[in-house]
């Protein structure tokens, strides 16, 4: 993993939109995963800026939604749809066609999470990935005990995470108990991942990702699996981290040689 600490969470939209830019550069037509919530909304406008300046062309992406919830249509103004509506598809001048969110209003909802499946790999997969990371460590709606190889499917909210997203919603009560989410594994599959965190609500969940075993107990840990994933977080958010710049984990031999007496490298 590659962790970025930046300031503030402005300089985390900056920097990560950066990272989405190059991306672009390289490949116009890159599939991009969206992420919803507060976390990637900076990043989402740093883009849109941009674009509007005429610095980045954003005519060719197609982008998936990471989940939606069950039990809200799509015109209902926190459905995740509407929200990729007036933070992704307008701003960036899409069509609606070119951002794909997981029909969770199929009765058929397995039916709705295979198809999405198929859409990704039809895409030729997912390029980039933009990722928040829920205070109790999930990624997507991988709650706590999500298999680490799980696909797109339907799941359940968690009670903190019901209760953390209450502020999108006038009453506790009407936060969706469920949701279709990418699952881990179709998560891991992404070429390139971008987590981005701020704040230190964030902090313990950040820390359990980066530092502690991979587990279930924190999905977003799984991702010290993928080969290309780059965590941009802000002061706040990396403030529970232990292993940084400045502190060095592993003794020195004394004699340039490494831990395990390898040769210093030339
Ligand atoms: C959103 C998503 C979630 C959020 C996470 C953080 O599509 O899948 O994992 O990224 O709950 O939410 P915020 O950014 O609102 O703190």
């Amino acid at each position: 993993m590659d962790i970025v600490i930046v300031p503030t969470a402005a300089d985390v939209a900056t920097h990560a939109a950066d990272v989405v830019a190059d991306r672009i550069a390289e490949k116009p037509g890159t599939v991009l995963g969206v992420a919803t919530g507060s976390s990637p909304v900076g990043i989402y406008r740093e883009l849109a800026l941009r674009r509007a300046e005429g610095s980045l062309d954003l005519a060719h992406l197609t982008c998936f939604a990471l989940d939606e919830y069950v039990g809200l249509p799509p015109q209902h103004p926190r459905s995740y749809a509407a929200y990729l509506g007036r933070e992704v598809v307008r701003p960036f001048g899409l069509a609606p066609e070119q951002v794909r969110v997981p029909d969770a209003s199929r009765a058929d909802l397995g039916g709705a999470a295979e198809e999405y499946e198929r859409a990704i790999a039809a895409a030729g997969g997912i390029d980039l990935q933009i990722l928040g990371i829920g205070t109790n460590g999930h990624i997507g709606f991988n709650e706590p005990i999500s298999s680490l190889s799980s696909r797109t499917r339907v799941a359940a909210l968690s009670a903190q995470t019901r209760a953390d997203n209450a502020r999108f919603f006038d009453r506790p009560d009407d936060v969706p108990t469920h949701c279709l989410t990418q699952g881990l594994g179709t998560i891991l599959e992404a070429r390139q991942v971008l987590l981005v965190a701020q704040g230190e609500r964030k902090a313990a969940a950040v820390a359990a990702a980066v530092e502690g075993p991979v587990a279930a107990r924190c999905p977003a840990s799984v991702l010290q699996f993928h080969p290309r994933t780059t965590l941009v977080l802000d002061e706040a958010a990396a403030s529970g981290l232990t292993i940084g710049d400045g502190h060095s984990p592993v003794p020195d031999q004394g004699d340039g040689r490494g831990p395990d007496g390898s040769a210093p490298a030339s």
